[in-house]
Protein backbone atom coordinates (compact mmCIF):
# COMPACT_ATOMS: atom_id res chain seq x y z
CA UNK A 1 0.00 0.00 0.00
CA UNK A 2 1.65 3.32 -1.08
CA UNK A 3 1.58 6.13 1.92
CA UNK A 4 0.43 9.35 0.96
CA UNK A 5 4.03 12.05 1.07
CA UNK A 6 4.03 12.20 4.92
CA UNK A 7 7.33 11.61 4.68
CA UNK A 8 8.57 14.53 2.54
CA UNK A 9 11.78 16.50 3.56
CA UNK A 10 10.89 19.50 5.29
CA UNK A 11 9.30 21.72 3.53
CA UNK A 12 10.85 25.61 3.25
CA UNK A 13 7.23 26.49 1.81
CA UNK A 14 3.93 25.18 2.68
CA UNK A 15 -0.13 25.98 3.03
CA UNK A 16 -2.04 24.08 5.54
CA UNK A 17 -6.33 24.06 4.22
CA UNK A 18 -8.81 22.67 6.88
CA UNK A 19 -12.08 22.47 5.14
CA UNK A 20 -15.60 21.39 6.66
CA UNK A 21 -17.70 19.71 4.26
CA UNK A 22 -20.93 21.16 3.22
CA UNK A 23 -24.14 19.48 3.57
CA UNK A 24 -24.18 17.04 0.03
CA UNK A 25 -20.40 17.40 0.03
CA UNK A 26 -19.15 14.18 0.68
CA UNK A 27 -19.88 12.88 -3.15
CA UNK A 28 -17.60 14.96 -4.66
CA UNK A 29 -15.01 15.54 -1.95
CA UNK A 30 -14.54 11.89 -2.36
CA UNK A 31 -13.95 12.05 -5.91
CA UNK A 32 -11.83 14.91 -4.97
CA UNK A 33 -9.70 12.58 -2.79
CA UNK A 34 -9.27 10.04 -5.50
CA UNK A 35 -8.12 12.96 -7.87
CA UNK A 36 -5.72 14.09 -5.48
CA UNK A 37 -2.26 12.51 -6.35
CA UNK A 38 -3.29 13.36 -10.33
CA UNK A 39 -3.77 16.91 -9.63
CA UNK A 40 -0.50 16.91 -7.95
CA UNK A 41 1.38 15.02 -10.10
CA UNK A 42 -0.05 17.71 -12.45
CA UNK A 43 1.01 20.47 -10.92
CA UNK A 44 4.53 19.07 -9.67
CA UNK A 45 5.60 17.95 -12.72
CA UNK A 46 6.37 21.39 -14.11
CA UNK A 47 9.15 21.60 -11.51
CA UNK A 48 10.42 18.36 -10.75
CA UNK A 49 13.13 19.46 -8.61
CA UNK A 50 10.81 21.67 -6.25
CA UNK A 51 9.19 18.35 -4.44
CA UNK A 52 5.64 19.34 -4.56
CA UNK A 53 3.92 17.12 -2.20
CA UNK A 54 0.04 16.87 -0.66
CA UNK A 55 -0.83 15.08 2.29
CA UNK A 56 -5.19 14.80 2.76
CA UNK A 57 -6.14 14.16 6.05
CA UNK A 58 -10.20 12.86 6.73
CA UNK A 59 -11.77 14.24 9.85
CA UNK A 60 -14.04 11.66 12.27
CA UNK A 61 -17.27 13.22 11.59
CA UNK A 62 -17.01 13.23 7.84
CA UNK A 63 -15.30 9.21 7.96
CA UNK A 64 -18.46 7.27 7.93
CA UNK A 65 -20.15 9.41 5.37
CA UNK A 66 -17.12 9.45 2.90
CA UNK A 67 -16.18 5.67 3.43
CA UNK A 68 -18.00 4.13 6.01
CA UNK A 69 -16.59 0.80 7.47
CA UNK A 70 -14.25 0.03 8.38
CA UNK A 71 -13.67 3.15 10.43
CA UNK A 72 -9.55 3.54 11.35
CA UNK A 73 -9.21 2.55 14.97
CA UNK A 74 -7.61 5.53 16.22
CA UNK A 75 -9.92 8.08 14.24
CA UNK A 76 -11.90 10.30 16.54
CA UNK A 77 -12.53 14.02 17.08
CA UNK A 78 -9.82 16.38 18.11
CA UNK A 79 -9.90 16.16 22.14
CA UNK A 80 -10.08 19.89 24.09
CA UNK A 81 -7.28 19.68 26.89
CA UNK A 82 -7.96 22.06 29.64
CA UNK A 83 -5.06 22.98 31.64
CA UNK A 84 -5.53 25.50 34.88
CA UNK A 85 -3.84 28.06 32.65
CA UNK A 86 -4.23 27.14 29.08
CA UNK A 87 -6.71 24.94 26.78
CA UNK A 88 -6.01 23.02 23.98
CA UNK A 89 -9.02 23.59 22.16
CA UNK A 90 -11.07 21.98 19.42
CA UNK A 91 -12.03 23.63 15.69
CA UNK A 92 -14.51 22.30 12.81
CA UNK A 93 -12.34 20.71 10.41
CA UNK A 94 -12.76 17.95 8.10
CA UNK A 95 -10.50 17.93 5.74
CA UNK A 96 -7.13 18.97 5.90
CA UNK A 97 -4.19 19.51 2.88
CA UNK A 98 -0.99 20.23 3.76
CA UNK A 99 1.10 21.39 0.76
CA UNK A 100 4.48 21.38 0.72
CA UNK A 101 7.42 22.10 -1.80
CA UNK A 102 10.64 24.51 -2.47
CA UNK A 103 9.03 27.14 -3.51
CA UNK A 104 5.63 28.89 -2.86
CA UNK A 105 3.83 29.26 -6.10
CA UNK A 106 3.47 25.40 -6.88
CA UNK A 107 1.89 25.34 -3.39
CA UNK A 108 -0.48 28.25 -4.34
CA UNK A 109 -1.10 26.83 -7.92
CA UNK A 110 -1.93 23.00 -6.10
CA UNK A 111 -4.02 24.95 -3.44
CA UNK A 112 -5.72 26.94 -6.03
CA UNK A 113 -6.72 23.36 -7.92
CA UNK A 114 -8.26 22.20 -4.75
CA UNK A 115 -9.99 24.99 -4.06
CA UNK A 116 -11.72 24.76 -7.46
CA UNK A 117 -12.70 21.33 -6.91
CA UNK A 118 -14.00 22.20 -3.47
CA UNK A 119 -16.11 24.96 -4.36
CA UNK A 120 -19.04 24.41 -3.70
CA UNK A 121 -18.82 20.84 -2.00
CA UNK A 122 -16.71 22.26 1.38
CA UNK A 123 -15.62 25.44 2.73
CA UNK A 124 -12.05 26.03 3.67
CA UNK A 125 -12.23 27.44 7.51
CA UNK A 126 -9.07 27.81 7.86
CA UNK A 127 -5.53 28.40 5.36
CA UNK A 128 -1.84 29.52 6.15
CA UNK A 129 0.83 30.00 3.84
CA UNK A 130 3.73 29.58 6.01
CA UNK A 131 7.59 29.00 5.01
CA UNK A 132 10.92 27.93 7.29
CA UNK A 133 12.84 30.99 8.69
CA UNK A 134 16.68 30.71 8.18
CA UNK A 135 18.21 27.33 8.60
CA UNK A 136 15.16 25.54 9.90
CA UNK A 137 14.18 28.25 12.42
CA UNK A 138 10.91 28.94 14.25
CA UNK A 139 9.49 32.90 14.41
CA UNK A 140 11.09 32.21 18.14
CA UNK A 141 14.32 32.09 16.66
CA UNK A 142 14.93 28.64 17.53
CA UNK A 143 15.83 25.89 15.25
CA UNK A 144 12.93 23.38 14.91
CA UNK A 145 12.92 19.50 13.74
CA UNK A 146 16.08 18.69 14.89
CA UNK A 147 15.01 15.79 16.62
CA UNK A 148 12.27 14.49 14.58
CA UNK A 149 13.28 10.89 13.82
CA UNK A 150 14.53 9.73 10.44
CA UNK A 151 14.60 7.04 7.91
CA UNK A 152 13.38 3.52 9.01
CA UNK A 153 12.64 4.88 12.78
CA UNK A 154 10.38 7.99 11.13
CA UNK A 155 8.59 5.15 9.16
CA UNK A 156 8.33 2.93 12.48
CA UNK A 157 6.86 6.39 14.37
CA UNK A 158 4.64 7.58 11.44
CA UNK A 159 2.98 4.29 9.61
CA UNK A 160 0.16 2.23 11.06
CA UNK A 161 1.05 -1.16 10.84
CA UNK A 162 -0.50 -4.62 11.68
CA UNK A 163 -2.17 -3.14 14.72
CA UNK A 164 -5.32 -2.50 12.16
CA UNK A 165 -4.46 -4.43 9.15
CA UNK A 166 -7.48 -2.97 7.41
CA UNK A 167 -5.43 0.94 7.38
CA UNK A 168 -1.47 -0.71 7.21
CA UNK A 169 0.23 2.25 5.49
CA UNK A 170 -1.84 5.12 6.90
CA UNK A 171 -1.20 7.68 9.26
CA UNK A 172 -3.12 10.01 11.73
CA UNK A 173 -1.75 13.88 12.10
CA UNK A 174 -2.77 16.68 14.31
CA UNK A 175 -2.72 20.51 13.50
CA UNK A 176 -2.80 23.33 15.27
CA UNK A 177 -2.35 27.31 14.68
CA UNK A 178 -0.26 29.14 17.38
CA UNK A 179 0.16 32.65 17.14
CA UNK A 180 3.08 33.86 19.80
CA UNK A 181 3.56 37.38 21.97
CA UNK A 182 6.64 38.34 20.72
CA UNK A 183 6.81 41.28 22.24
CA UNK A 184 6.97 38.95 25.48
CA UNK A 185 9.35 36.63 24.08
CA UNK A 186 11.31 39.21 22.95
CA UNK A 187 11.54 40.98 26.28
CA UNK A 188 13.12 37.91 27.81
CA UNK A 189 17.33 37.38 27.77
CA UNK A 190 18.18 34.42 24.94
CA UNK A 191 19.35 32.46 28.68
CA UNK A 192 15.53 32.74 29.62
CA UNK A 193 14.61 31.69 26.01
CA UNK A 194 16.81 28.48 26.27
CA UNK A 195 15.47 27.76 29.36
CA UNK A 196 11.66 27.62 27.96
CA UNK A 197 12.70 25.74 25.12
CA UNK A 198 15.13 23.64 26.64
CA UNK A 199 17.82 23.74 23.80
CA UNK A 200 20.43 26.41 23.00
CA UNK A 201 19.17 28.93 20.68
CA UNK A 202 22.44 30.01 18.16
CA UNK A 203 23.74 26.21 17.99
CA UNK A 204 20.63 24.25 18.68
CA UNK A 205 22.32 22.05 21.59
CA UNK A 206 20.42 20.08 24.33
CA UNK A 207 20.65 21.14 27.52
CA UNK A 208 21.74 18.69 29.93
CA UNK A 209 18.78 16.75 32.26
CA UNK A 210 21.04 18.42 35.40
CA UNK A 211 19.62 22.05 34.50
CA UNK A 212 17.31 21.50 31.91
CA UNK A 213 14.15 23.08 33.61
CA UNK A 214 11.10 20.39 34.11
CA UNK A 215 8.63 23.33 32.63
CA UNK A 216 11.15 23.34 29.05
CA UNK A 217 8.96 22.25 26.18
CA UNK A 218 11.83 19.50 25.63
CA UNK A 219 11.32 18.09 29.11
CA UNK A 220 7.32 17.38 28.55
CA UNK A 221 7.90 16.34 25.38
CA UNK A 222 10.14 13.23 25.55
CA UNK A 223 8.10 10.76 26.29
CA UNK A 224 8.58 7.06 26.82
CA UNK A 225 6.52 3.80 26.45
CA UNK A 226 6.69 1.59 29.60
CA UNK A 227 9.50 -0.06 28.47
CA UNK A 228 11.35 2.58 28.39
CA UNK A 229 11.37 3.17 24.44
CA UNK A 230 11.32 7.26 23.36
CA UNK A 231 7.67 7.68 21.54
CA UNK A 232 8.47 9.52 18.51
CA UNK A 233 6.29 11.90 16.12
CA UNK A 234 7.28 13.63 12.75
CA UNK A 235 6.81 17.33 13.20
CA UNK A 236 7.36 19.80 10.24
CA UNK A 237 6.21 23.13 11.41
CA UNK A 238 6.17 26.28 9.85
CA UNK A 239 6.39 29.96 10.73
CA UNK A 240 3.32 32.85 9.11
CA UNK A 241 3.36 35.86 9.81
CA UNK A 242 1.58 39.20 9.08
CA UNK A 243 3.54 42.40 9.59
CA UNK A 244 -0.33 44.43 9.04
CA UNK A 245 -1.78 43.30 12.19
CA UNK A 246 1.32 41.98 14.22
CA UNK A 247 0.28 38.59 14.10
CA UNK A 248 3.31 35.95 14.39
CA UNK A 249 2.80 32.25 14.17
CA UNK A 250 3.84 28.71 14.74
CA UNK A 251 1.70 26.25 12.56
CA UNK A 252 2.20 23.04 14.01
CA UNK A 253 1.90 19.71 12.46
CA UNK A 254 2.43 16.43 13.73
CA UNK A 255 2.18 13.14 12.11
CA UNK A 256 2.23 9.54 14.27
CA UNK A 257 0.84 6.06 13.51
CA UNK A 258 -0.78 6.81 16.85
CA UNK A 259 -3.05 10.03 18.17
CA UNK A 260 -2.02 8.72 21.60
CA UNK A 261 1.39 9.98 21.52
CA UNK A 262 0.93 13.16 20.19
CA UNK A 263 -2.14 13.59 22.87
CA UNK A 264 0.31 12.74 25.71
CA UNK A 265 2.61 15.45 24.47
CA UNK A 266 -0.22 17.49 24.00
CA UNK A 267 -1.18 16.38 27.54
CA UNK A 268 1.90 17.66 29.01
CA UNK A 269 2.17 20.81 27.38
CA UNK A 270 -1.15 21.97 28.52
CA UNK A 271 -2.58 19.96 31.64
CA UNK A 272 1.58 19.48 32.15
CA UNK A 273 3.32 16.49 33.82
CA UNK A 274 2.40 16.22 36.67
CA UNK A 275 -0.02 18.39 36.65
CA UNK A 276 0.26 21.85 36.81
CA UNK A 277 4.01 21.80 35.69
CA UNK A 278 2.79 23.10 31.76
CA UNK A 279 5.08 24.04 28.91
CA UNK A 280 6.53 27.48 29.34
CA UNK A 281 6.09 27.79 25.89
CA UNK A 282 2.55 28.49 26.33
CA UNK A 283 3.36 31.29 28.14
CA UNK A 284 4.29 33.42 25.14
CA UNK A 285 2.04 31.47 22.46
CA UNK A 286 -2.10 31.09 22.22
CA UNK A 287 -3.13 28.44 20.19
CA UNK A 288 -6.44 28.86 17.71
CA UNK A 289 -6.90 25.73 16.17
CA UNK A 290 -7.47 22.08 17.39
CA UNK A 291 -7.67 18.73 14.95
CA UNK A 292 -7.38 15.47 14.37
CA UNK A 293 -7.57 13.63 10.72
CA UNK A 294 -7.00 10.14 10.06
CA UNK A 295 -4.48 10.07 6.45
CA UNK A 296 -5.04 6.86 4.51
CA UNK A 297 -2.65 5.64 2.17
CA UNK A 298 -2.94 7.54 -1.65
CA UNK A 299 -4.18 3.84 -2.76
CA UNK A 300 -7.22 3.83 -0.66
CA UNK A 301 -8.15 7.46 -2.09
CA UNK A 302 -7.48 6.48 -5.47
CA UNK A 303 -9.51 3.24 -5.09
CA UNK A 304 -13.16 4.74 -4.62
CA UNK A 305 -15.06 4.17 -7.22
CA UNK A 306 -17.21 7.26 -9.09
C1 LIG B 1 10.92 20.07 19.82
C2 LIG B 1 9.17 24.47 18.84
C3 LIG B 1 4.65 22.85 19.55
C4 LIG B 1 6.41 18.38 20.11
C5 LIG B 1 10.83 21.40 19.52
C6 LIG B 1 11.97 22.28 19.35
C7 LIG B 1 11.47 23.50 19.06
C8 LIG B 1 10.03 23.41 19.08
C9 LIG B 1 12.26 24.78 18.78
C10 LIG B 1 13.45 21.87 19.49
C11 LIG B 1 14.10 21.34 18.27
C12 LIG B 1 13.49 20.08 17.72
O1 LIG B 1 13.84 18.97 18.11
O2 LIG B 1 12.62 20.22 16.87
C13 LIG B 1 7.79 24.41 18.95
C14 LIG B 1 6.91 25.55 18.83
C15 LIG B 1 5.64 25.09 19.03
C16 LIG B 1 5.72 23.67 19.29
C17 LIG B 1 7.35 26.98 18.52
C18 LIG B 1 4.35 25.88 19.03
C19 LIG B 1 4.10 26.74 19.96
C20 LIG B 1 4.73 21.50 19.77
C21 LIG B 1 3.61 20.64 20.00
C22 LIG B 1 4.11 19.37 20.15
C23 LIG B 1 5.55 19.46 20.03
C24 LIG B 1 2.15 21.10 20.04
C25 LIG B 1 3.41 18.06 20.39
C26 LIG B 1 2.13 17.91 20.54
C27 LIG B 1 7.78 18.46 20.06
C28 LIG B 1 8.66 17.30 20.15
C29 LIG B 1 9.96 17.79 20.11
C30 LIG B 1 9.84 19.23 19.95
C31 LIG B 1 8.24 15.84 20.27
C32 LIG B 1 11.25 16.97 20.14
C33 LIG B 1 11.62 16.60 21.56
C34 LIG B 1 12.96 15.85 21.58
O3 LIG B 1 12.95 14.67 21.21
O4 LIG B 1 13.96 16.45 21.95
N1 LIG B 1 9.67 22.11 19.36
N2 LIG B 1 7.05 23.30 19.21
N3 LIG B 1 5.89 20.75 19.80
N4 LIG B 1 8.52 19.59 19.93
FE1 LIG B 1 7.79 21.44 19.63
Amino acid sequence: MASQHVLAEPATAAIFLVATVDDGGVDGVRDLLADLAGLTRAVAFRSPGDRLTCVAGVGARIWDGLYGEPRPAGLHPFQELAGSKHTAIATPGDLLFHLRARRMDLCFELARQIGLRLSGLATVVDEVHAFKYFDQRDVLGFVDGTENPDDEDAVAAVVVGEEDPSFAGSSYVIVQKYVHDMAAWQANSVEEQERVIGRSKVDDIEMPDSIKPKNSHIALNVIEDEDGNELDIVRDNMVFGNIADGSFGTYFIGYAKTPDVIEQMLRNMFIGDPPGNYDRILDFSTVLTGNLFFVPTADFLEAQPD
